[in-house]
């Protein structure tokens, strides 16, 4: 089986047979990692330059990790240090780049739609590692992968996204993804903080009053509050947002149930989440990040043409 698409833009693009062959290879290639040798050679002789135009942690180090488990040769670019700062554009970095025979780009930009600009003028594949407050693919398919592995299906289960919903491509991949999948999906947090008709433009749920988001949900996706993606003031002060929405210990013994508590991270403890949730029994925020080398590995191989060993 293969994708119905050359590059990985955003999740709007993928049909849902798409995202499964994604899930089910990456759950192949967790098996690999769980190995005494976690290698194998898929991608041996296709060379992969990471471009990365903002700051990454977790993103920027499994894409490597999974290039290097599949074999790849990795070429790591980031913005700072280099002749961007000269005056050189995208496009001609990229050229100068390919030039040196690369074959795949993955690349995190703060401008929205420029792995889309790129896509239409350069010939190798694209993935997408964050683009402004467009989308997070990747990041949208470990969290699906997660919540899978978790909870047993995507089907029927009730996501809530907590928090920033304005300015986070996570939540617009997670939107775009969950729906396709078949899950109900809601967004809460402050209205300041999610856009006007969502509802109707994006099939999803509003809810403003958080401990009724909890109450509806089987999973909670806690968002990161974007501050250096804020032009204005939109609440008062972080210490107000963790009191009116940060998610506590205190919320979840509250509820009758337990539900999945999840993080894309960076965390900002003791503003959208406490320690005593991130940590606690109910977080899969570690595992999520564990998952997200398999399904960077599944995309990296489907995206390549290759078949699993
Ligand atoms: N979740 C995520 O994208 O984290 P980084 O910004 O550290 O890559």
């Amino acid at each position: 089986m293969q994708l119905s698409t050359k590059h990985l833009l955003g999740i709007k693009q993928l049909t849902a047979s798409d995202i499964s062959l994604i899930l089910s290879t990456a759950t192949q290639f967790k098996e690999v990692l769980q190995r005494p040798v976690k290698k194998v050679p898929s991608l041996r002789d296709v060379t992969i330059v990471n471009l990365f135009y903002e700051n990454s942690t977790r993103t920027r180090i499994s894409f490597e990790l999974a290039e290097k488990r599949l074999g790849a040769d990795t070429i790591n670019f980031s913005a700072s240090g280099s002749s961007v700062s000269k005056g050189e554009t995208l496009l001609d970095t990229v050229n100068n780049i390919l030039s040196m025979k690369v074959d795949m780009v993955v690349m995190r930009h703060s401008a929205s739609g420029a792995p889309h600009f790129l896509s239409k003028h350069i010939p190798a594949a694209i993935i997408n590692a964050g683009d402004g407050i467009n989308e997070h693919p990747t990041q949208a398919l470990l969290d699906a992968f997660s919540i899978q592995e978790k909870t047993g299906s995507l089907a029927g289960k009730k996501i809530v996204l907590i928090g920033d919903i304005m300015h986070s491509r996570v939540a617009l991949s997670n939107i775009y993804l969950l729906n396709k999948m078949g899950a109900e999906v809601m967004v809460a947090g402050p209205p300041t903080l999610i856009p006007k008709y969502i509802n109707e433009a994006l099939n999803v749920k509003v809810e403003y009053d958080i401990k009724k988001a909890l109450a509806w949900c089987d999973v909670a996706n806690v968002l990161r509050i974007q501050l250096e993606r804020q032009n204005q003031v939109l609440f008062s002060s972080l210490r107000e947002y963790n009191m009116a929405y940060g998610i506590s210990r205190k919320l979840l013994d509250e509820l009758k149930k337990e539900i999945v508590i999840m993080h894309p991270g960076p965390i900002n403890r003791g503003v959208e989440i406490d320690s005593d949730v991130a940590d606690g029994n109910e977080s899969i925020i570690l595992q999520q990040v564990e998952n997200g080398v398999a399904v960077r590995m599944a995309a990296l191989y489907l995206l390549a043409g290759n078949k699993p060993d």
